[in-house]
């Protein structure tokens, strides 16, 4: 799996460094290629000689390397660096590098080449108990797993400081099999390619306070667009009104409504390798925007009615003009499934859909898993089961990219 595979690991400086050689030694007999940069304080607890040594190639320490070798020669090196590897591993990750990096900071090699990778960056945080268990770590964390960083969870046990809980490092055949299957769910298959993705929900505004909204986070178009930004392609991402951080590298325009989502797309449609509309877009919208917050004791006391009037349909527009491009839809369907999602493929012309239940167990809005089926409008149906809405991305970008050809 590792064969000629560049693995890029950044120590930082926690207790857990010294277990680092070992793991480039493991690496190395698996037939990756290594290189090493550290933080300053990772030298305090293992030396740059050792890695040197083990990886057979210079290492960078700190922000301002001396430039005396090879790749270290450029005077962009942190650029050259983030190019060559396949992966990044940042392993131990301090509370402290985690923290810079869920605001950005470039301080130190380590941080600047995570801001610098477009390949995946997976960080093995290693700390005490009471530092992981932290408000402000798991924060820091759930924003860095937002931004498309992979975090692979500490093991629990006894700590070098005595303590016992959730913060050592995993078993080395653990990190080095994370990064196994980080590096063959991110094949590089859609280099080149360019993918509209949209995401999240539609609000439909009654008065200038009240909508009428659905449930979708907008967590599986945001899983799209990272998981097909890590295999190279480049992506525009229109969502609705979400909390959630927009991936690295992918270009993000905010809507709201219904018919803003419709301008967005048809502006952003042209040149496409695909479309994946995975936003839950209103199928209705208020005849009527009362401009003044409507009162409680203006109307009929029994009833107030709100009449509705069809959006749009952006799939059904998108389907009779798509040339080459690839149009994938998504069916939320709670019944009938299977027969009411292909409906909707052949009535817009899609060539696949996703369909799910989100009345299912781990399935549907804002739960991090889904269980998804793909219809294909040529080809079989694949019933794919419960996984992450990031693996889920890959299941899905996968096949696209076989469409695109
Ligand atoms: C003996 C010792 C062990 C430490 N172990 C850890 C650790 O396991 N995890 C951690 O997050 N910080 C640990 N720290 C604190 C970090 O070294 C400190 O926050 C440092 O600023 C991290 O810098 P870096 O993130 O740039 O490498 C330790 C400090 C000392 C003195």
């Amino acid at each position: 799996m590792l064969r000629n595979k560049k693995i890029l690991i950044g120590v930082t400086g926690g207790i857990a460094a010294y277990k680092i050689p070992q793991l480039v030694r493991d690496f190395k007999k698996n037939g990756a290629e290594i290189k090493v940069v550290m933080t300053d304080s990772a030298t305090e607890f293992v030396t740059a000689l050792t890695l040197s040594t083990l990886t057979q190639n210079e290492v960078v320490v700190g922000s301002f390397p001396r430039l005396t070798e090879s790749i270290l020669q450029a005077s962009t090196w942190h650029i050259d660096l983030a190019q060559w590897a396949d992966v990044m591993l940042i392993a131990p990750a301090t509370a402290n590098t985690i923290a810079k990096l869920s605001y950005g900071i470039a301080d130190n090699s380590v941080t600047t080449l995570a801001l610098a990778m477009r390949g995946p960056v997976m960080l093995s945080p290693s700390m005490d108990v009471d530092m992981w268990n932290h408000p402000i770590t798991q924060s820091n964390i759930s924003q860095l797993q937002q931004l498309g960083y992979h975090i692979l969870q500490p093991a629990e046990g006894e700590l070098a400081s005595g303590l016992t809980g959730a913060g050592r490092l995993p078993d080395l055949p653990k990190i080095q099999q994370s990064i196994e299957n980080l590096l063959a769910e991110t094949n590089r298959d859609l280099i080149g390619k360019k993918i509209l993705i949209t995401a999240g929900p539609t609000y439909e505004p009654i008065d200038p306070v009240r909508f009428i909204g659905n449930r979708s986070s907008g967590k599986m178009g945001f899983a799209l667009a990272a998981a097909a930004v890590h295999r190279g392609a480049e992506v525009t991402l229109v969502t609705g009104k979400t909390h959630l951080t927009t991936p690295r590298l992918v270009k993000r325009i905010d809507v709201v409504t219904a018919a803003q989502m419709y301008n967005a797309v048809m502006k952003n449609k042209h040149n496409k390798d695909s479309i994946i509309m995975a936003a839950a877009v209103a199928d209705y919208t208020p005849v009527k925007f009362y401009n003044q917050k409507i009162k409680k004791n203006l109307q009929d006391k029994n009833q107030f009615i709100i009449q509705l009037k069809p959006t749009k349909d952006i799939l059904k527009e998108l389907g009779i003009k798509k040339g080459k491009t690839v149009l994938v839809g998504f069916a939320v369907e709670t019944e009938n499934e299977i027969k009411n999602a292909k409906m909707k493929l052949y009535d817009k012309n899609l060539d696949a859909i996703v369909l799910n239940n989100p009345t299912e167990d781990g399935a549907g809005f804002d739960v991090e898993t889904n269980i998804a089926i793909f219809i294909p409008q040529k080809g079989n149906v694949e019933k794919l089961p419960k996984m992450s809405k990031y693996q889920l991305a890959h299941q899905i970008l996968q096949r696209i990219s076989k469409l695109i050809g």
